[in-house]
Order: structure tokens, then sequence, then C-alpha cells
């Protein structure tokens, strides 16, 4: 594989997350930004992240559908919805909104979020395909994926830094 997957989630060059790196130039938003307003590396690590929820998401719906048994609908609905549907979301929040994604707790809550929803989907999916012993994961990371979502709503509350 000529793109290690390390590759997808590097981080920017600098200390600000406004910052690329040189072989990453600035991506221009709508020209109704002025073009002069660029993504931060956060939300296109966001965007990056949702996909291959989305892919992961898509692929047990489609097992379930070739395979007639729909146990494991929750954790596909789960993979869709919160890693897919809420982290698209937060990324084009943070797209729109870069001042928001600078500084540590935004990349703070991408971790504990992310974290908690991957865990939280394999686990759910692992339980629903019948292996109960492992529910109190799919209760820890559940509360972990809620605490990135509280870190959001910091996120959105608190005034921009300037
Ligand atoms: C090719 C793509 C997809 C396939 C093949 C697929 C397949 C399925 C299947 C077989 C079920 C079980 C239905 C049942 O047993 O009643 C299901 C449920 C569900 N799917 Fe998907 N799905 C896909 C994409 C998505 C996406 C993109 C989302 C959300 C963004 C999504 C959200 C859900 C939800 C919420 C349920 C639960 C519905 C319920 O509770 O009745 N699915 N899907």
């Amino acid at each position: 594989m000529t793109v290690p997957l390390l590759y997808l989630f590097r981080r920017p060059c600098g200390r600000n997350s406004l910052q690329m790196c040189a072989e990453s130039p600035p991506r221009r938003l709508a020209p109704h930004f002025g073009g002069t307003l660029t993504m931060p590396a956060l939300a296109q690590l966001y965007f990056r992240t949702a996909i291959l929820f989305l892919i992961a998401g898509i692929s047990i719906g489609i097992f379930m559908s070739i395979s007639g048994n729909h146990a494991v609908m929750g954790a596909h609905a789960h993979i869709n919805l919160l890693g897919w549907v809420t982290s698209a979301l937060f990324g084009t929040y943070l797209a729109l909104n870069p001042a928001k994604a600078a500084g540590l707790l935004p990349r703070l809550q991408y971790g504990v979020y992310v974290l908690g929803v991957l865990a939280m989907g394999t686990s759910l999916y692992l339980m629903l395909d019948g292996n109960a012993s492992i529910e109190p994961v799919v209760a820890v990371s559940s509360l972990v994926a809620f605490a990135g979502v509280l870190l959001f709503a910091v996120i959105i509350f608190m005034p921009a830094r300037s």
C-alpha cells in the first residue's frame, strides 16, 4: 500500500491547528467566505475519521443484508450515526468556526470521542453477536463517547480564542 494508514492521521506541522504542512496546502472554503478561510486540520481529521466509520458501518449493513442475520443492527446504526453522521457534523462545525479548532481542548475532545465510539461500536457488535460478557466494555465506552459529546458542548459554548 503506497499510502500508509498513519498518513491519514498525521498531525499538523505547527502547534497552531490552523497551520498546515507544506505538502498539504490550505484548503480554501467556498468563495462566499472570501476565499481566505482555511479548513482547520482537526476538521479534516474529523472527516477522514467519519468516512472510515461510514465504510465500516455500511460494510456491516451489507453483511446483515447478505446473511439475513440482523442481530448486529444496533452496532450498524450506532457506528453510522455516531461515527459517520456526528463526526461529520463535528468536523463541519470546526470547519465553519476555525478559531474553535485551536488549542488543546478540541484535540482532547476528538481523542475522547473517537476512542469512545470506536470502542463502543466494536464492543456492541461483539455483544450483539453473542458475547454477553463484553457488556461492561459497552457500558464504559458509551460513557467515554458521551464525555466526548459533553466536551464538544464546552467547545460550542466557550468563547472563540482570538
Ligand atoms: C449500503 C448501506 C446500508 C445497508 C446495506 C444497510 C442495511 C441495514 C439493515 C439490513 C438494517 C436492519 C433492518 C432491520 O432489521 O429492521 C439496517 C438498520 C439500520 N440502519 Fe442501515 N444500512 C445501510 C446504511 C445506513 C446508514 C448510512 C445509516 C445511517 C447514517 C443507517 C442507519 C440504520 C439504522 C438507524 C438502522 C436501524 C433501523 C431500525 O431500528 O429499524 N444505515 N440497515
